[in-house]
C-alpha cells in the first residue's frame, strides 16, 4: 500500500500544478464561465506542462503516471476552474476503457494522438432514457461484414463536439440485457451528429450534447473487447474514473475553502475581522475537516487501481470516493457562499460558481444514490 501521505514526486507535482493553476488559470475562470468557451488557452498552458498524456502508459506516448498523481492534476485544476479540471477527467473516463480493454491496434491508434494533446474522448453511455440504468440503453450496433451500424443517441456527453473520438456502448443483442452490451470506439469524422448544446447550472466551459447515431459504420476492429463485454467495460471503467470525479469534488471544495479563508480574514464586523468569531471557525474547521477525509477517500481508490485492486475492494472505494466527495463539495461550497454572506451570492467573488460547478459532482459518473446503491448491494452480497 502506498503510504497515504505523498511521495516526494507527488507534492513536487502537486506544487508544480497549483503554481500554472494559480498563475495561467485562475485568472480566466470567471471569463469561462461567464462566456462558456471550451477554454483551449488552459488547455495549451498545461499541454506544455506535458498534462494531457499523465494517464497514458508510456509505451503510447503518456508519461505513465500513478491514480494519486492523476487524481492530484485534477484537484488542483478544479480548485481554480472546474471547467478546465473537466478536460482531464472526462479524457482519463475515455481512454480508460482504451487502456484496459483495447486491442493493440486501438491503443497503438488512439492513445498516442491525446498523450501529444491533438485528440480528446468523450464517453458515451447515457441515454435520454437510460441513465441510472444504464443496462437500459437502447442505441444498436448491427454487424455488416467488416463494419457495425450504429443507431440511436447518447444524452449528457460531456465534450462532445470538442472530443475527436468517442467511446460509444451500444447493443449487439437487445434481448440479452447487460450482456448484450458491447462498445466501439468511434471517431468523429466516421459520422456523428450532435445536439444542441445543454444550457447548464455549472461547467459552462465544458460543452454538453446529445451524440446522435444515426448509421454510423464502424470497423470491426474499433470495436473494444469482445461483443456482450461492454456493460463489464463500463462499469469497470467508472469503478476507476469515478476517482476523477471525486478529485474534482475535492479541488472544489479546497477552492471554498481558500477563498472563504481569505474573506474571513480581511472582512470585519463589530470591530474585528470575523475570522475572530468562533461560530464561524467551526463552520471553517468543518469545511476543511470534511474536504480532507474525502481527499483520503480519494487517494485511497486510486491507490487501490495502482495496486490493481487485490482484495476486490475498488468498485465500493470508488464510488465511496465519489459519493463522499462530491456531498462534501455541495456543503463545502454552499457553505462557504454562507461565510461570504451578500457577496457569496454575487460573481464578484468565485463562491457561487464553485456551488454551481459542484452540484454535478453529486450527478455525473452515477447519481450520488447510484453510488450509496453500489455500496450497500456490495455490503449486503
Ligand atoms: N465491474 C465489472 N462488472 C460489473 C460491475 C463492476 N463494477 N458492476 C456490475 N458489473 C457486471 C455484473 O457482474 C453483471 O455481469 P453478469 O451479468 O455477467 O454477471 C452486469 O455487469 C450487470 O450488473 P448488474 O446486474 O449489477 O447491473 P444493473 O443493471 O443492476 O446496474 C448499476 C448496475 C450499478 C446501477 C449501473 O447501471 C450503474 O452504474 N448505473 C449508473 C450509470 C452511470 O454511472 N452513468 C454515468 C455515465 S458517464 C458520465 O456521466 C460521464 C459524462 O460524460 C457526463
Amino acid at each position: 500500500m502506498q503510504p497515504i501521505t505523498l511521495t516526494p514526486e507527488q507534492r513536487e507535482f502537486r506544487a508544480a500544478v497549483r503554481a500554472l493553476a494559480e498563475e495561467r488559470i485562475a485568472p480566466r475562470a470567471a471569463e469561462v464561465d461567464a462566456t462558456g468557451e471550451f477554454p483551449w488557452d488552459n488547455f495549451k498552458d498545461c499541454l506544455a506542462m506535458d498534462l494531457p498524456g499523465l494517464g497514458i502508459p508510456e509505451a503510447y506516448g503518456g508519461s505513465g503516471a500513478d491514480h494519486v498523481t492523476q487524481a492530484i492534476l485534477v484537484e488542483e485544476l478544479a480548485r481554480v476552474c472546474g471547467s478546465t479540471s473537466l478536460i482531464f477527467a472526462v479524457n482519463a473516463l475515455s481512454t480508460l476503457p482504451i487502456i484496459n480493454w483495447a486491442s493493440e491496434e486501438i491503443k497503438a491508434r488512439y492513445l498516442p494522438p491525446i498523450a501529444r494533446g491533438e485528440s480528446q474522448g468523450s464517453y458515451c453511455l447515457s441515454e435520454a432514457d437510460a441513465g441510472s440504468d444504464a443496462a437500459a440503453m437502447k442505441a444498436r450496433a448491427v454487424r455488416d461484414g467488416d463494419e457495425y451500424v450504429l443507431s440511436g443517441s447518447k444524452y449528457w456527453i460531456t465534450n462532445a463536439g470538442v472530443s475527436d473520438i468517442y467511446v460509444v456502448f451500444a447493443k449487439t443483442e437487445p434481448e440479452a440485457g447487460p450482456r448484450g452490451v458491447s462498445c466501439f470506439v468511434v471517431e468523429k469524422d466516421m459520422g456523428l451528429r450532435f445536439g444542441k448544446l445543454e444550457k447548464k447550472l455549472g461547467m459552462h466551459g465544458s460543452p454538453t450534447r446529445e451524440v446522435i447515431l444515426d448509421g454510423v459504420r464502424v470497423p470491426v476492429a474499433n470495436r473494444v473487447g469482445e461483443e456482450g463485454q461492454g456493460f463489464r467495460i463500463a462499469m469497470h471503467t467508472l469503478d476507476r474514473s469515478r476517482t476523477g470525479i471525486a478529485a474534482q469534488a475535492v479541488g472544489i471544495a479546497q477552492g471554498a475553502i481558500d477563498v472563504a479563508k481569505g474573506y474571513m480574514r480581511e472582512r470585519k464586523a463589530f470591530g474585528q475581522a470575523i475570522a475572530e468569531f468562533q461560530g464561524l471557525q467551526f463552520m471553517l474547521a468543518d469545511m476543511a475537516m470534511r474536504t480532507e477525509a474525502a481527499r483520503l477517500l480519494t487517494y485511497k481508490a486510486c491507490a487501490l487501481i495502482d495496486e490493481g485492486d487485490p482484495d476486490g475492494e475498488l468498485t465500493v472505494a470508488g464510488a465511496t470516493a465519489k459519493c463522499f466527495a462530491g456531498d462534501t463539495a455541495m456543503a463545502v461550497t454552499t457553505d462557504g457562499v454562507q461565510l461570504l454572506g451578500g457577496y457569496g451570492y454575487t460573481q464578484d467573488f468565485p463562491l457561487e460558481r464553485m456551488m454551481r460547478d459542484a452540484k454535478i459532482t453529486q450527478i455525473y459518473e452515477g447519481t450520488n444514490q447510484i453510488q450509496r446503491m453500489v455500496v450497500a448491494r456490495q455490503l449486503l452480497k
